[in-house]
């Protein structure tokens, strides 16, 4: 029974991490992915098996497989990011399928709050709990719109806002418009005490010029979704700038760096241009205590 409410977008990130995982040199393990997928009933194209010669791969499946080394390389840097910052609590926003509470080695005491839509947390709950997985960290998950007052729910579900948090904002920020891109930026800000760090993958820098209406046009009539909707989400808040103003330090990642900290260039075959360019790349902040 395909699961109402539990996207497309975020099944198929957890079809990328399924991928990761049979490859032979994971920079990821996520052991309930594909049974997450495969519970959605919701169907991505990608394959289930890492093909053992990929360069051979039909050309189809080609931007699947680089789309899953990304995402394996994405969700290790941000593994790597939290359990570096050590702190006791996480925040991660639009998580999506994300089984870090029950995939990572958190600090005795860490408590991790999940949010994004009611369908989505209830569809991770049910299927976690029927894999009699066992979460690592003191998990709660909150059904909330992040474009809607979000702040007074995670309050009132336990979390913190007198302690520091680790938020983490991936794979959110380009579905959102880029108002609602900034407010969310706000809430953060006034959610975290001293010592609170971030890491946020940007949305991609789209800027409102006649090239970019025309290519939205196209993208709204292949994929559904309303123009206006696409339009709002041009010319993005940048991370950096708005936390960078409220006192937090800031550090850039892009993807080429990634590529070489973890060895993987982004090609499948040689013959391949890169394609770290179409990606926004991160921003991890923190904010000092003074
Ligand atoms: C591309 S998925 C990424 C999921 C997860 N962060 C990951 O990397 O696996 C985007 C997620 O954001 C969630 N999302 C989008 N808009 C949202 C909103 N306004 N409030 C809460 N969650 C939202 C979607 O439901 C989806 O699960």
């Amino acid at each position: 029974m395909p699961v109402e409410g539990v996207g497309v977008t975020a099944v198929a990130v957890a079809a990328a991490r399924a991928l990761e995982t049979d490859r032979p040199d994971p920079l990821i393990v996520d052991p309930w992915a594909a049974a997450l997928v495969r519970e959605s009933g919701v169907a991505v194209p990608f394959p289930e098996r890492w093909p053992e010669r990929p360069e051979d791969a039909a050309a189809v499946e080609h931007s699947m497989l680089l789309g899953a080394m990304y995402i394996g390389m994405r969700t290790r840097f941000i593994d790597d990011e939290l359990l570096a910052g050590g702190l006791r609590q996480v925040a991660i926003l639009g998580s999506g399928l994300d089984t870090r509470s029950w995939r990572l080695a958190w600090p005795a005491g860490t408590r991790v709050f999940e949010l994004d839509s009611p369908e989505v947390v209830d569809f991770v709950e049910r299927t976690m709990d029927a894999a009699a997985a066992t979460p690592t960290a003191d998990r709660t998950a909150l059904g909330a719109d992040v474009t809607a007052p979000w702040a007074a729910a995670i309050v009132r579900s336990g979390f913190r806002p007198d302690q520091p948090t680790h938020w983490v904002l991936e794979g959110l920020l380009p579905y959102l418009s880029a108002h609602d891109q900034s407010a969310l930026l706000d809430d953060i800000i006034d959610l975290s005490a001293p010592g609170s760090r971030a890491v946020i993958e940007r949305a991609p820098a789209l800027t409102d010029t006649p090239e970019t209406r025309e290519r939205l046009e196209t993208f709204a009539l292949a994929t559904g979704i309303p123009f206006d909707e696409l339009l709002a989400r041009t010319d993005p808040p940048d991370p950096a700038v708005v936390l960078g103003a409220a006192g937090w330090s800031v550090e850039e990642t892009r993807v080429e760096d990634l590529e070489r900290r973890y060895a993987r260039p982004l090609r499948v075959d040689r013959d391949e241009t890169a394609t770290a360019e179409q990606r926004g790349g991160f921003v991890s902040v923190h904010f000092p205590i003074r």
